[in-house]
């Protein structure tokens, strides 16, 4: 008996006329009188393969039984297709049931289910045609990131997910103990007394790993961490999760102007990745999700991204004429309609806006011989807006430790930090990509909590 094979190998065509062996769950089947089709597919392409079961056969009997659903294995010989739309197919000459799926209650038949509908059933959305592009392209990209930064002789780090310092000063964290919550410990003076925690402190799941790889970027110069982050922001949006896995390469001797110009190379490189490999399901996504998808995609990898100072950016949108919901002025910070009118209507591009206000930031930005900006820098998509956020470090200890005490920050929780800057401190930079809102981008998904397998939403942690 030949051991199994999966159907994207069969694709390729080197098996042709030869006895295989495919496993896989049964997407459709259709009976006619001496026949029966089956459409199988074990996640490892799109398009799966045809099944052709001879109502004479040895197979048939077997078949009879099988419903959509149903994980079984298939023996027979793999034959060019006579059909429209599918290269091969096999002839079965033998049907193995694993397990069958209880006809009409199986929750995806062959109708297609709206995202909404199958996010509640997320456990079982991996099954679908569109779920399994989405994972696919996801793990191709997951897999570019890494090739990227070895290929460039970056270390991959991995920074802890338990955190006491709040990275990006903006409080929006959650809080993690093993205390009960029922009977927390008091100090003398009412306020609960984390002495008696696991950690003898309060612990929080991190909201970056910035601060720890800086460590590693000031010893080993140039690093990369790629892990999930934690965020308690009340936003309902289709852009937002709280918890979703971030980027963060941090590179020592990096200017601002380095940072950004790595950051357009990464950005391109992945895209042209996706179109390489992933040309199969991007033309799916595009066919069913965006109609300008695989334009989108080209246009970014052929663009020269545009510069732009923050000063610019609001008197470019203070002169567009435009009525937006949040008004601007210099001070305040881009929101997302913002940052699309630059991408969408004004740029037509890709955008990195630079130099913003040094109030609206976060403490650990270089701040710029103006002293009212900060050496920071945001990545703007067309459609989706920010997808990077990144900055030149601070590394002037007076000027660092002066900014942590203004944001108010506890400097006992900083002290390594601030090390940094008292031994051998450099200059370097670094920035975080948002991984499932560059996912979102890839796929053309409308919704963030559709590129990530079991998202995370206030009210919702489901599976
Ligand atoms: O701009 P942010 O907050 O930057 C940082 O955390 C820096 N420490 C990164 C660095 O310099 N190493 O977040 C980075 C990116 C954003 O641009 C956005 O793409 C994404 O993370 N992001 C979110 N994605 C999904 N859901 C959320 N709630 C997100 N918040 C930020
Ligand atoms: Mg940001």
């Amino acid at each position: 008996m030949p051991s199994r094979t999966k159907i994207a190998v069969l694709q390729t065509g080197t098996l042709q006329d030869q006895e295989v062996c495919v496993r896989g769950w049964v997407r459709t089947k259709r009976d006619s009188k001496n026949l029966s089709f089956i459409n199988l597919n074990d996640g490892s392409d799109q398009s799966g393969i045809q099944i052709i079961v001879d109502a004479n056969s040895e197979a048939h009997a077997a078949t009879v039984e099988v419903h959509t659903g149903a994980a079984v294995e298939v023996i027979g010989i793999l034959v060019a297709s006579p059909g429209k739309g599918q290269k091969f197919e096999i002839q079965a000459t033998g049907l193995r049931l694993y397990g069958n799926a209880s006809g009409e209650d199986y929750p995806l038949q062959k109708k297609g289910h709206t995202l909404e509908f199958l996010r509640e059933i997320a456990h079982l959305r991996p099954r679908t045609n569109t779920f399994g592009c989405v994972f696919r392209v996801r793990n191709g990209i997951a897999y570019a990131i890494h090739k990227f930064f070895q290929e460039r002789g970056f270390l991959y780090v991995h920074t802890p997910i338990l955190t006491v310092s709040d990275a990006e000063g903006a409080g929006e964290m959650f809080r993690v103990t093993s205390m009960d919550l029922d009977q927390l410990p008091k100090d003398s003076e009412g306020h609960t007394d984390f002495s008696k925690d696991f950690f003898g402190r309060p612990v929080n799941l991190t909201v970056s790993g910035q601060l720890n790889v800086e460590t590693f970027a000031c010893a080993l110069s140039d690093v990369y961490t790629f892990g999930p982050t934690f965020r308690a922001e009340n936003s309902n949006t289709s852009r937002h999760l709280a918890e979703f896995w971030m980027v963060e390469p941090e590179m020592a001797f990096y200017d601002l102007q380095d940072n950004a110009t790595l950051a357009e190379e990464f950005l391109k490189y992945l895209i042209a990745y996706c179109l390489e490999h992933h040309s199969e399901d991007l033309a799916f996504l595009q066919r069913f999700y965006n109609k300008e998808l695989l334009k989108t995609l080209e246009h970014i990898v052929q663009s020269n991204f545009q510069q732009v100072t923050y000063t610019e950016a609001v008197s470019i949108l203070e002169k567009s004429g435009q009525s937006f919901e949040f008004p601007v002025k210099w001070g305040v910070d881009l929101q997302s309609e913002h940052e699309r009118f630059l991408c969408d209507q004004h740029f037509k591009s890709p955008v990195v806006v630079v130099d913003y206000p040094r109030e609206i930031k976060a403490f650990y930005m270089r701040l710029n011989d103006d002293e009212k900006t900060v050496a920071a820098m945001d990545v703007l998509f067309p459609k989706l807006g920010e997808v990077i956020g990144g900055s030149q470090r601070e590394e002037r200890y007076d000027v660092l430790e002066q900014r942590l005490q203004k944001a108010g920050a506890e400097e006992q929780d900083y002290w390594w930090y601030l090390d940094l800057r008292r031994y051998g401190t450099a200059p370097h930079s670094g920035f975080g990509l948002g991984f499932e809102r560059f996912v979102q981008f890839v796929t053309g998904m409308g919704n963030i909590r559709d590129v990530i397998p079991f998202p995370r939403v206030p009210h919702n942690a489901s599976f």
